[in-house]
C-alpha cells in the first residue's frame, strides 16, 4: 500500500501531534511504501519569516528521523523541493468549486472569526489534495482534523476522474480511534497550538514536568471517587501506560482518596520513560545535520520520480501539452 502524509513546519510537535498523527506514520512504514513529507509550502500560509521557516522545516525533520521514522523504508522530503505537486494544484483548482472550499473548516474558521484570510488559505485544501493525489497515494495517516481535506481529495479525484478518464488513484484517510483526540492542559479543548494548552514532545525535561504539574484539574476533594473516562488527566495517562498500569489507574480513580498530582508525577514518568530514546536520537542528529540533509535530498530525488509520471499522465488526460 502507498501512504503518504505530511506534517507542517510551524512549531514544536506536541503530544497531540504524535498519537494523532506522526506514530501513525511510523507504524505503518514497515509494511507499505510510506511517503512523509514537511509541508513547508502550507506553512507560508502562517509562518512569514524566512529564517523561522528553514528552522522548523530542519527541526521537522529531525523530530521525525527522531521519532523513528527510517529513510531505509520511507521516503522522507521537503513538499517545495517537488515542484510537480505546485503544477498539478492549478490543474485541480480549475477543476475546484468555489463552495466546496468555502466550506473547509480552515478558511471557514478564520472568517467567523472575522479575519481577513488570503488566497493561500483558501486554496489550501487543493494543496493537499495534489500533495496526495502525485504520488498515487492510497493511505493517508492524518488526525481527524484532517479527514475533512482528503473527502475533498476525494471529490476532485473522482471528478477528474469521471471528466478526463482514468488519471487519479483515489486514496483513503485513516485515523487512529486510542489518542485520535489528545486532550490540552487546559482540560476543556484538544491540545492543539491554537489554544496554547501543548505540551512538547522535546525540550528540557524540568520544564516539561512544571508544565505537566500545572495541568487544570477540578477541584473535587480528594477522598472523592471520580470518573476516570472523561478525565483528561487520565487519558494522557492512558497514552503512555501499559493495560496493566491503566487497570491500576482506573482503580484508583474509581476508590478516591488520592491527589491529582500524583496523577501528573504519574503522567510525568510514564512520558519522560516512553520518549527517553528519540530525545537521545534527536541529540544525536543534531550533531549529524549532513546526514539529515542528504537524507531529505535522497528522498526529495525519489519523491519528483513518482510525482513527474503522475503529473505527465494528468497533463495529457487533460489535454496540455
Ligand atoms: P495544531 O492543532 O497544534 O496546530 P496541527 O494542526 O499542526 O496541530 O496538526 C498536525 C497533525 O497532528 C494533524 O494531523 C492533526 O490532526 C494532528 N493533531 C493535532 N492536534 C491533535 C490532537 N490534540 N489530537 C490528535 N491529533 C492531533
Ligand atoms: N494540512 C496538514 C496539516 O495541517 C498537512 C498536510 C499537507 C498533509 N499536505 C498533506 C497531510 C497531505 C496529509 C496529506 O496537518
Amino acid at each position: 500500500m502507498r501512504c503518504l502524509s505530511g506534517i507542517q513546519p510551524t512549531g514544536r510537535p506536541h503530544w497531540g501531534n504524535y498519537f494523532g498523527a506522526i506514530r501513525q506514520y511510523i507504524r505503518l512504514q514497515k509494511d507499505n511504501q510510506g511517503f512523509y513529507f514537511i509541508a513547508d509550502l502550507h506553512a507560508l500560509t502562517t509562518v512569514r519569516d524566512a529564517a523561522t521557516l528553514r528552522q522548523n522545516t530542519l527541526d521537522s525533520a529531525l523530530d521525525l528521523l527522531a521519532l523513528g521514522l527510517d529513510p531505509r523504508h520511507a521516503t522522507l522530503f521537503v513538499q517545495s523541493a517537488i515542484p510537480e505537486v505546485t503544477e498539478l494544484t492549478w490543474i485541480l483548482m480549475t477543476g475546484t468549486p468555489m463552495g466546496l472550499l468555502e466550506r473547509c473548516h480552515a478558511y471557514k474558521d478564520k472568517k467567523a472569526k472575522g479575519l481577513s484570510a488570503d488566497a493561500g488559505l483558501f486554496a489550501y485544501p487543493v494543496l493537499m489534495a495534489a500533495d496526495i493525489l502525485a504520488y498515487d497515494s492510497q493511505l493517508v495517516p492524518v488526525g481527524q482534523d484532517q479527514v475533512q481535506h482528503i473527502e475533498v481529495t476525494r471529490d476532485l479525484a473522482v471528478a477528474f476522474n469521471h471528466h478526463f478518464g482514468e488519471t487519479f488513484v483515489i486514496p483513503k484517510a485513516q485515523t487512529l480511534d486510542v489518542g485520535a483526540k489528545v486532550p490540552g492542559t487546559d482540560g476543556v479543548n484538544k491540545m492543539s497550538k491554537s489554544y496554547d494548552n501543548t505540551l512538547p514532545l522535546f525540550g528540557d525535561e524540568k520544564k516539561i514536568r512544571k508544565q505537566i504539574m500545572r495541568i487544570t484539574t477540578d477541584s473535587r476533594p480528594m477522598e472523592d471517587a471520580k470518573d476516570p473516562t472523561d478525565d483528561h488527566l487520565f487519558q494522557l495517562y492512558q497514552l503512555f501506560a501499559d493495560d496493566e498500569k491503566v487497570r491500576q489507574m482506573r482503580e484508583l480513580y474509581l476508590r478516591g482518596g488520592f491527589g491529582y498530582g500524583d496523577v501528573k508525577k504519574a503522567v510525568a514518568e510514564e512520558s519522560e520513560a516512553y520518549f527517553a530514546a528519540a530525545r537521545a536520537k534527536r541529540i544525536d542528529l543534531e550533531n549529524h545535520l549532513d546526514y539529515v540533509h542528504q537524507t531529505l535530498r535522497d528522498g526529495a530525488t525519489r519523491a519528483r520520480e513518482v510525482a513527474a509520471e503522475v503529473l505527465s499522465r494528468c497533463k495529457s488526460n487533460c489535454g496540455l501539452m
